[in-house]
């Protein structure tokens, strides 16, 4: 029997009633709750659905959030929970009304000037009023549901009991197991439950689309804002929905949410993660409104470059790139049969070889691709799953509103300027050493050899040759050094010996003149050095005799002097 505590009985009871009407009697009985299970004739996927919409918002609420990660559920799944619809009865105006002034920690007219007493919209965690400031702004206030944090917290034990029972009793083939499955959730949405984090991902949203003209997003008034309310300019215009298809209208916000989402993937490396329809407006000036930054994320630079192979790769159809780069991003506890991957990877490019995006999108190929990697064992950051699915909403809303058009012609500048990008001079110098452990990835099927140099390499176990021009340059300039200061000996033997013989008075020892014949001596020594340095000059050091005048112009100017630069 599960550990439910007397607290949640009552709760989990009902929880089991519920699954079991939809043919999931099991999962009762799990919980130590017997109820009878009812016969069923639906799919699975669609039970799903249903039974998560009958247990209410924070099941609806998991539902959605679990809609979003094709590397955790099958395809069936998330097509059935994407149509999980939030529409939670609003709460009456008293209960928020009270809310709002306990976050205002002030009445209600202290702020605002006016308030609508009906929402425009309401949802499991939260319902949008219409409001206006003393100063005449027209704003848009999204207030949570009372309790709706507590209740959250009751039915995520509940949860975790479940998944714990899973666990225990059924073998799970799934990337995450079961009580995996419920921190993600918990990560979710407890960080959709701060508003002030959505205040500021909204501002930092609205930021980065500064100068992109025609995409906006809310501004918002952060010294409003609380954990449980956000205040923001109220966004008049239309539902992305209400476009009509294939209308000049339609096919220029199109081209500019392509342009923003790749903005935002490419360039910001900040994304709106749930990009729907719901999410978006068309402002009365025509401009793209983005809403609602409950679900943004963040992409690493490592990550970025992921995206950016990936994505040339689809666009340039080159499955190997596309294989490595997913191989890459992923974690892997066991070894990844990499050709298979790379096949299966090839074989769904085939697939839609041809095809514009909008076939692609057909059944979802972004979000197969992360299954198939699911499949070869390569959990990716949540991030890449999320992204996914959101470029196939992206797609979905281009193949309504750009119904002709090759989606990949269209994307493929923005490739070309990415690869720009990527292979640029200034980015290949700076990022040299990573462009190294790329290339220690790419390599990790060849032979372990090649494998372990790259690594020792990595690990500065290998001595490096380099050829720099500034050393070999010293090194010239030593042997010139060295080759003056010989003459210089030489013309100073030279010298004494010339001393010697023309001195007009001279030692003798036993009747033998010392200075001429010590003098010639060291004359003759002089000359057979100088000689002998010229021809080591020349022929020793393998000078080409083509840089012989070059070199004999050096030596004749440090008998004549240096004209203007000096020694
Ligand atoms: N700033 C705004 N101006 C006008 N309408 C808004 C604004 N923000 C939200 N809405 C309306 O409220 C709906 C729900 O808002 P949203 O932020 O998406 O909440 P949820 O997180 O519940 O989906 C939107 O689809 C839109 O119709
Ligand atoms: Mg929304």
């Amino acid at each position: 029997m599960a550990h439910i505590s007397v607290h949640d009985l009552p709760r989990a009871t009902e929880v089991a009633r519920v699954l079991a009407a939809h043919g999931f009697g099991e999962l009762g009985r799990l919980l130590g709750l017997e109820t009878a299970t009812a016969s069923v004739d639906k799919p699975v996927a669609r039970r799903i659905r249903l039974a998560l919409a009958d247990l209410g918002p924070t099941f609806i609420k998991l539902g959605q959030v679990l809609s979003v990660r094709p590397d955790i559920l099958p395809a069936d799944v998330l097509e059935e929970l994407a149509e999980l619809q939030d529409n939670a009865p609003t709460v009456a105006w008293p209960a928020v009304k009270e809310l709002l002034e306990e976050e205002l920690g002030a009445p209600l007219e202290s702020v605002f000037a006016q308030f609508e007493e009906t929402p425009v919209a309401s949802a499991s965690i939260a319902q949008v009023h219409i409001a206006w400031l003393h100063d005449g702004t027209e704003v848009a206030v999204k207030v949570q549901r009372p309790n709706v944090e507590k209740t959250l917290r009751s039915d995520l034990h509940i949860l975790y009991s479940i998944a714990r029972m899973v666990e225990g009793n059924i073998s799970f083939p799934g990337l995450y197991t079961p009580v995996e499955i419920i921190q993600e959730f918990e990560i979710a949405v407890f960080s959709e439950l701060d508003f002030l984090q959505e205040a500021a991902a909204g501002e930092r949203f609205r930021q980065l689309h500064g100068s992109v003209e025609g995409v906006v997003a809310p501004r918002v008034l952060r010294g409003h804002c609380t954990r449980r309310m956000l205040v923001m300019e109220r966004i008049r215009g239309r539902r992305l929905n209400a476009v009509e298809g294939g209308s000049e209208e339609g096919k220029q916000l199109m081209r500019r949410l392509i342009q923003s989402w790749y903005l935002q993937l490419f360039e910001h490396g900040f994304f709106h993660g749930d990009p729907h329809p719901g999410n978006l407006m068309v402002r009365e000036d025509g401009a793209l409104c983005f809403l609602d930054f409950g679900l943004t994320g963040l992409l690493t630079a490592e990550m970025q470059d992921v995206m950016t192979a990936v994505f040339t790769g689809l666009v340039f159809r080159d499955a190997e790139s596309v294989a490595l780069a997913i191989y890459r991003a992923g974690a892997t506890h066991e070894r990844v049969d990499l050709k298979a991957f790379r096949g299966e990877i090839h074989r769904l490019m085939r697939k839609y070889e041809g095809a514009s995006l909008s076939r692609l999108s057909e059944s979802s190929s972004l979000v197969e691709f992360i299954a198939v990697a699911g499949r070869y064992r390569i959990q990716l950051p949540r991030e890449f799953a999320v992204i996914a699915r959101a470029t196939s909403i992206v797609d979905g809303i281009a193949r309504r509103l750009l119904p002709d058009v090759d989606i990949v012609a269209e994307v493929r500048p923005l490739a070309q300027r990415l690869m720009a990008t990527r292979f640029g001079p200034e980015r290949l110098g700076s990022d040299a050493f990573r462009v190294l452990q790329h290339a220690q990835a790419a390599f990790s099927d060849l032979p372990t050899q090649a494998n372990q140099l790259l690594l020792d390499l990595e690990r500065g176990r290998i001595l490096v040759t380099t050829r720099d021009p500034e050393s070999e340059e010293l090194r010239v300039e030593i042997r010139h050094a060295a080759i003056r200061v010989s003459l210089a000996v030489c013309a100073l033997a030279l010298a004494l010996s010339g001393t010697m013989l023309i001195a007009p008075w001279t030692p003798e020892i036993m009747a033998v003149p010392v200075f001429p014949v010590v003098g010639g001596g060291v004359c003759m020594v002089a000359m057979v050095m100088f000689t002998g340095l010229v021809v080591h000059w020349l022929f020793a050091t393998r000078i080409h005799p083509r840089d012989w005048s070059r070199r004999l112009g050096a030596v004749a100017r440090f008998f004549l002097g240096e004209r203007g630069g000096g020694t």
